[in-house]
């Protein structure tokens, strides 16, 4: 098959792409290669890639000959408050719009990493794709609208999208603002994390190659029209998470105490019977194993010259 990946430079687009790669698929990448985080990272993800830079909300994806899109590109980061919003909105309402009519025109099916964060304080816990969304961070809410488009856009113009709700995605090349890739990086140099609140807020972490698995399958198999969550197999707080990279790494975390931040919610905690039941799938990778694996792509790096 042929697919086009956004986001390809990216933490999870890099990976997936690979993964598809593998499968043998041909893969085309975009991405614009942003400055939300060092673009040199993203350089170095997408070495062995072929990746062409776009900004999806100004130009339209071209979609002849291609079986499917994954859609990853976006502006990533709960803490999204303030006048930064401008950039939700830009890279991921006018993009995704942008992206979903393309697809639509051309009759090829979008597979949409959405994000646990429009489910904001949940309803209930474990939490299933049917509980009431209701965001509490900007970027929950740009990811919402998102979904909200993919429906209308199958409403309106049969666009073939499978909706995905990933669950704080982690592992090697993990986006160096998120908690964990500062956690592995504090670790190897020496330095401080800081702790944003108490640190007993809960995450259904979920290994990267487990989460591509999730979308690869999503695309091949899931009905049109599907919303999943794609969550890790178990619940962790950030205190959990940082007793076991002190045990992986045999060294010890300098923690400071931050203030918690706005936009963060208290807890996720994913219900996956949905896509298990229709697609087989589920996190096989435990937290021990999938911070190992972070944490030896991390320190080798840092320890490199
Ligand atoms: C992550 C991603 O950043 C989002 O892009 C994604 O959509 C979201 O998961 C999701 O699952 O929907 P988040 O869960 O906030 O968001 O991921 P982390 O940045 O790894 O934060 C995890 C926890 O660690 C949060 O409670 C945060 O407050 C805490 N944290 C983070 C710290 O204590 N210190 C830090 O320096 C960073």
């Amino acid at each position: 098959m042929r697919y086009i990946v956004t986001g390809a430079a990216g933490f999870i687009g890099s990976h997936l792409s690979e993964a598809l790669s593998e499968r043998g698929h041909d893969v085309v990448g975009i991405d614009s290669f942003t400055d939300y985080y060092d673009p040199a990272l993203k350089e170095e993800n997408a070495a062995d890639l072929s990746v062409s830079r776009l900004d999806l909300a100004e130009q339209n994806l071209a979609l002849d000959g291609f079986d499917g899109v994954f859609h990853l590109a976006g502006q990533p980061g709960v803490r999204s408050f303030g006048d930064v919003f401008e950039v939700y909105v830009h890279r991921n309402l006018l993009a995704t719009r942008r992206v979903f009519e393309s697809a639509a025109a051309a009759g090829v099916r979008v597979v949409f990493a959405s994000s646990s964060s429009i489910y904001g304080d949940a309803e209930t816990y474990p939490t299933r794709e049917d509980a009431e969304p209701r965001p509490i961070s900007p970027y929950g809410i740009t990811k919402l609208g998102c979904e909200q488009l993919a429906h209308a856009y199958a409403k309106g113009f049969g666009l073939d999208a499978v909706v995905l709700r990933y669950f704080t995605f982690y592992g090697p090349r993990q986006r160096p603002d998120m908690a964990l890739a500062r956690m592995v990086r504090a670790l190897a140099l020496g330095a401080t994390f800081e702790l944003y609140g108490d640190g007993l807020q809960s995450r259904s972490f979920t290994y990267v190659a487990d989460g591509v698995e999730a979308t690869i399958d999503a695309m091949e198999n899931a009905p049109a029209g599907a919303l999943y969550n794609v969550g890790g197999g178990s619940e962790a707080t950030v205190r959990d998470v940082i007793a076991t990279l002190e045990r992986v790494s045999g060294r010890t975390l300098d923690v400071v105490d931050g203030l918690a931040a706005a936009g963060d919610v208290r807890r996720t905690s994913a219900d996956t019977s949905r896509i298990e039941h229709d697609l087989g799938w589920r996190a096989t990778t435990s937290l021990h194993d999938g911070l190992q694996a972070q944490w030896e792509w991390a320190s080798v790096r840092v320890a490199a010259p």
